[in-house]
């Protein structure tokens, strides 16, 4: 493609790469220019679309431009320059009924995968149990990524408990708190919930054709955004972290740390990874509880999980259950 027929997006997130390396520092114009092949003034024009989103750049006398601000919504070109170069192609959408239903239609369509599908806000966002995923444009992330990997279905779930436990060892870095999973799709901090997780594959002849990992994140919803019952369950990245947190930088990170697992996951490196994580991040280690499956509820005390990602249950009776799935809850006694 000639350089000037490149999509927008892609330019900005070019010009805003090279802020980005510079920090504080500034970039000429002429050096901009020459990254995307274009015009100083057709760069000019990109850096006053960039300032329209939010992007503020102050000129220094004979020297160029300094970034001095970017916007606290999502920006797909600033969510892109913060990925490391070569990183899955990144979708994003204002709005969407359901990221997971939006991957399904892109893989639908053949598009190559990897890619994720970042929105700002759903209107029919999905959890487990087909459940409504509460999902206002509030400072949430939805993302839902999407794989054609060669993985034998029974590996499913533990994938969904791998990404569990990198997003716990990333949320500990960005917060300085302790998050947990509860398994099998829950991230917590004590008892708040801060982000779901729905894994859907598309199995055919024995294989996981397709895969889209969902995950629900909330950055810095404001209680406000939720309903009643919601604000007393669910917590926020920037409510644990203490401070204000940058929405483009959590997600940049969140998608980093979800496409570098994914690979480490399908290259079938991290069995002994996944059983160390967990001791560190399980919710449920030793706590009583009931598992609902169906009809069916089983009581007893957690006793981590198998290699394949089912949660033992070690009953009164002295017998230990496998279970592959379930609704948790914690019981007092
Ligand atoms: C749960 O806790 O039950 C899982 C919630 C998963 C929600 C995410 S938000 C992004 C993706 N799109 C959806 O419709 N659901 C998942």
């Amino acid at each position: 493609m000639p350089r000037s027929a490149r999509p927008v997006a892609e330019i900005e997130t070019a010009l805003l790469r090279e802020f980005l390396a510079v920090g504080d520092g500034c970039v000429s114009g002429a050096h901009l220019a020459q990254v995307v092949g274009l015009s100083r003034v057709a760069v000019w024009g990109h850096l006053h679309r960039l300032e329209a989103e939010g992007f503020a750049f102050e000129p220094v006398h004979s020297r160029g431009y300094r970034l001095t601000a970017h916007p606290a919504a999502p920006s797909v070109a600033l969510i892109r320059a913060l990925l490391p170069a070569g990183a899955p192609p990144l979708v994003y959408l204002d709005s969407v009924d359901s990221t997971n239903d939006e991957a399904g239609r892109q893989l639908a369509t053949g598009r190559p995968a990897p890619f994720v599908v970042l929105a700002a806000g759903q209107t029919l966002g999905r959890g487990r149990f087909g459940r409504v995923w509460h999902s206002p444009a509030a400072g949430n992330l939805y993302l839902s990524f999407a794989f054609r990997p060669e993985l034998p279905p029974e590996r499913v779930s533990l994938f969904t408990l791998w990404m569990g436990l990198n997003l716990c060892e990333l949320l500990a870095a960005e917060t300085g708190a302790a998050p947990q999973l509860k398994w099998p799709n829950d991230l917590h901090f004590g008892p708040r919930k801060v982000a779901g997780m729905l894994t859907e594959a598309r199995i055919d002849a024995d294989q996981t054709r397709e895969l889209v990992f969902g995950l629900g994140l909330n950055v810095a919803t404001p209680d406000s955004a939720w309903p009643h019952d919601l604000a007393a369950r669910a917590t926020t990245l920037a409510r644990e972290a203490g401070r204000t947190l940058d929405l483009n930088a959590v997600a940049a990170k969140v998608v980093a740390c979800v496409f570098a697992s994914a690979e480490r996951f399908f290259a079938r490196l991290p069995d002994t990874e996944i059983a160390k994580l967990w001791r560190r991040h399980d919710l449920l280690a030793g706590k009583t509880i009931s598992v609902r499956q169906g009809s069916e509820t089983h009581n007893g005390t957690a006793r981590g999980i198998d290699g394949d990602g089912s949660l033992l249950l070690r009953t009164a009776a002295g017998r230990t259950l496998h279970l592959r799935a379930g609704e948790v809850t914690l019981r007092t006694s």
